[in-house]
């Protein structure tokens, strides 16, 4: 090893003349091997680095909340992608565009620094928690609940690694996944996150996924081409919230949460994952950022973690004193990063500051970023030769994006992950019948893959046209039919002219992410697959449900109404794998991971008490499984009146939205339900947007001549109370209206006027009483003659004193 260092530069000076930058040039210091490499050589680079770089290796901003100056300047030790972004503002951009925007930020990120100082390439990650979702045209794998319940480890291994190679693809280099959560109440909006309730089949499939993305700790590609940093999260408690309130409180003897909640971990370290997420939720009070005795002695000290602690978006803003600019506490109580999503910048001037003044040992410091950088060391960041993104292996590799053999491996998935859970020996489908497929989800590949596809909450205004490559489980259906010598007709609303032979109804659970898919019970209230399973029992056609959601949810009523009953979970992309098990092309080997709830209430069931069916329960399809009549009382179907219809971007239960075209006829539509989402037939649109929160309120698009509106099943009674905020004045006639039905208006006030003047001012309070309407009814409804945009934060029902006046 003659001279080791001047071989580096050597090669470091070539590439140089080829335009590529020196990356991380180390001192003379550093000449061992192994282990004792990487630590000389993050010693060596935290030796030579100012506090600025030291503090920029802590900050991970999103892309859309800064520039490549600003990285040339900051130095981002890594950034993200959130859902809702894509490269350049746009969410849809091709996957070029994700690689372009890698090369930008790595080579702002290696531009030289003056007096020696080493430059450390920075690192991007992205939540390709089912596939590399928030990428067009790549494959999209089930959801994690389905995976639990293939029970295939191996399977859920290949996963990882396709996921591995379309990320690369794009130049990424991290992924935020799996989510390791341990689902305790299905009530949780991330139910489907989660491999399983139980913590030991979460613990498999989870150091599964890892060494899918990673490689396997100790070969020779364990993260090297096609692998990509892995993360295991949220550390920990996020699947044992009060309730199921998402980022909420967990409590209880902490021995017996760590035998659930923390189990997984051990395995993921085992399998050599690089990095960890801290959790949004407080255990026994203490928000997980800013709990040392977890983060630090526990993770660090009891189970070994040598990789680097990354916070979630903001998270550290939620710890006791801390704002999302100003947070010692994390870093202290063992965070390596922050994620702080916008407001990098003041993050930056605080940590430095503080570290100044000694709130911050530099000691600390050093250690933070020195996890970084062991993990930028060992995926090769650092090497020598380093490359920037488009020139590392599968950069640019369009043709593997949504790559045969990668859809081959979804399809697989989606197929073993089908649980079928009854069958009076409708299936599998006769060969040569005529299928009828009703249900509005049967061709909605957005519906049938879920939250984190392609935005964040995933459904609302995507098309099938935004799924290139991508197959409906009508299309698997249709497909399987026209094989078996039979026909297929899609028919959403489940009308026919000549009466198949058999149906099968398609509906669920719309997309969600987070806390919008908190709900406060385990009853689904969109009664349209139940409508259709009833009309076709009252038809004598024999039908087949499948179900698509997020979790177990109480369907005795559905159950009951079909012939066969199928969770088929959120598939991705693949829908050909539905129709592999209806039809019996393959075997139904999927079996629950979590327990199916057998009555109707809110609590929460883990395990055989309160079962309908316990873990491990399904039908192979060959089995006949008929299932005598479940009880089908629900006293929490009747909703009870709710005086906040939309508050902190959570509906209500039985609040709905209604649009309406020429006039008022409004209709309520489904496809507002969480009040998201467009439609085309009313001409209104709806979009989640951050008030003092992530989506707590909606910006509402109305074309001219539409409506749009806010009302409840039951009414509460009471005036209302409207949170708004007009970003431009109206240009035509705005009215107010108040309708108790279709057609039924019984209260009209033009408020043209006072919308302009509220126009620009910002968030405002506007109070309706019987003062200004003649009568006070179930929705709350504006309609506008031209193209309007308004703002909602809030809609309150509220008894006030008689005679208050109207106000806007
Ligand atoms: C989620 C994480 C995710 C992060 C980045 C957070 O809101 O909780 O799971 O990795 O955002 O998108
Ligand atoms: C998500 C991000 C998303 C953002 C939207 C976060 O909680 O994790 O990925 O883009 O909210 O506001």
């Amino acid at each position: 090893m003659r001279n080791w260092t001047a071989s580096i530069l050597a090669i470091a000076l070539a590439s140089c003349a080829t335009t590529q930058p020196v990356v991380a040039p180390l001192s003379d210091a550093v000449q061992e091997t192994g282990q004792a490499r990487e630590n000389a050589v993050v010693a060596d680079l935290i030796a030579r680095m100012s506090l600025e770089h030291k503090i920029g290796q802590l900050i991970q901003p999103q892309i859309n909340s800064f520039t490549a100056a600003d990285m040339a300047q900051y130095r981002f030790g890594s950034y993200l992608n959130g859902g809702n972004g894509g490269p350049y503002g746009d969410e849809l951009a091709p996957a070029s565009e994700w690689l372009r925007l890698a090369d930008e930020m790595w080579e702002a990120s290696t531009q030289p620094l003056p007096n020696g100082e080493p430059v450390i390439p920075t690192m991007w990650g992205t939540d390709a928690v089912h596939g590399h979702t928030n990428v067009v045209g790549a494959t999209i794998f089930p959801h994690n609940i389905a995976l639990g319940a293939t029970h295939d480890p191996a399977l859920v291994r290949l996963i990882g690694a396709a996921t591995a190679t379309e990320i690369e693809i794009t130049g990424i280099d991290w992924n935020f996944s799996p989510t390791v959560a341990v689902a305790r109440d299905d009530r949780w909006g991330r139910t489907y996150e989660s491999y399983s309730e139980d913590p030991a089949l979460v613990a498999q499939m989870g150091a599964a996924l890892v060494e899918g993305l990673q490689g396997k700790s100790g070969n020779d590609d364990f993260l090297g081409n096609g692998r990509v940093i892995a993360t295991a999260k949220h550390f920990f408690g996020d699947g044992g919230t009060a309730q199921g309130v998402d980022q909420g409180d967990v409590n209880g003897d902490i021995d017996a949460l760590k035998s659930i909640h923390a189990v997984p971990y051990p395995a993921a370290i085992g399998a050599g994952v690089q990095a960890v997420m801290a959790s949004f939720n407080s255990i026994n009070g203490t928000k997980m950022h800013g709990n040392k005795a977890l983060l630090t002695d526990y993770l660090r000290g009891d189970l070994g973690f040598e990789g680097l602690v990354v916070g979630d978006w903001n998270g550290h803003a939620q710890i006791a004193g801390c704002t999302t600019v100003n947070c010692p506490q994390a870093l202290l109580a063992g965070l390596d990063i922050y994620m702080v999503p916008d407001d990098w910048k003041g993050l930056t001037e605080n940590l430095i500051a503080q570290v100044n003044d000694g709130t911050i040992p530099m000691a600390r410091v050093d250690e933070a970023v020195g996890r970084v950088l062991r993990v930028k060391y060992r995926i090769g960041l650092l090497d020598a030769d380093a490359k920037k993104p488009s020139e590392r292996a599968n950069a640019g590799r369009y043709d593997k994006l949504g790559f045969a053999p990668h859809r081959a491996v979804a399809r697989e998935a989606v197929a073993k992950s089908q649980v079928i859970l009854k069958n009076d020996g409708v299936l599998p489908l006769q060969a040569g019948a005529n299928v009828l497929v009703a249900g509005t989800a049967a061709d909605d590949i957005a519906q049938a893959a879920g939250g984190w596809t392609l935005t964040w909450q995933g459904g609302g205004e995507l098309t099938n046209a935004d799924f290139p490559g991508a197959t409906s489980i009508w299309a698997g259906i249709e497909a399987a039919a026209q094989e078996s010598g039979g026909t297929a007709t899609l028919s959403p609303d489940g009308s026919f002219d000549v009466a198949p032979d058999v149906a099968i109804v398609v509906f669920g659970e719309r997309p969600y992410a987070e806390f919008a898919g908190d709900q406060k019970d385990m009853v689904f209230r969109d009664e349209e697959g139940l409508r259709l399973l009833r009309k076709f029992q009252a038809e004598g056609i024999p039908a087949v449900a499948v179900f698509l959601s997020g979790r177990p949810l109480w369907m005795n009523r559905e159950i009951n109404a079909a012939d066969a009953f199928v969770a088929s979970w959120l598939p991705g992309s693949e829908g050909a794998g539905v129709a592999d098990i209806l039809f019996g092309a393959k075997e139904a080997t999927g079996r629950l991971s979590f327990s199916w709830p057998a009555g109707c209430f809110g609590a929460p069931v883990n395990g055989p008490e309160g079962a309908l069916f316990p873990v491990g329960y399904g039908h192979a399809t060959s089995e006949a499984a008929p299932l005598a009549p479940l009880a089908e009382e629900c006293s929490l179907l009747d909703v009870t009146a709710s005086a906040d219809y939309f508050v902190s971007g959570r509906v209500a239960p039985g609040v709905f939205a209604v649009g309406g075209r020429e006039g008022v006829d409004p209709t309520s539509d489904s496809v507002f339900e969480q009040f998201r989402g467009a439609n085309e037939r009313l001409g209104v649109s709806m979009r989640g947007i951050d008030r003092n929160a992530q989506e707590d309120a909606r910006e509402v698009t109305m074309n001219a001549g539409s409506a749009f509106g806010i009302g409840a099943v039951v009414d509460p009674g009471g005036s209302y109370r409207i949170v708004y905020d007009i970003p431009k004045p109206p240009t035509g006639k705005v009215s107010l209206i108040m309708a108790t039905g279709p057609n039924e208006v019984v209260g009209e006030m033009d408020i043209t006027q006072q919308l302009t003047h509220a126009a620009e001012k910002g968030w405002r309070e506007m109070i309706v009483t019987d003062q200004c309407v003649d009568k006070l009814g179930g929705a709350v409804i504006f309609f506008s003659e031209e193209a309007f945009v308004m703002r909602i934060a809030s809609v309150r029902r509220e008894v006030l004193p008689e005679g208050t006046a109207c106000s806007f």
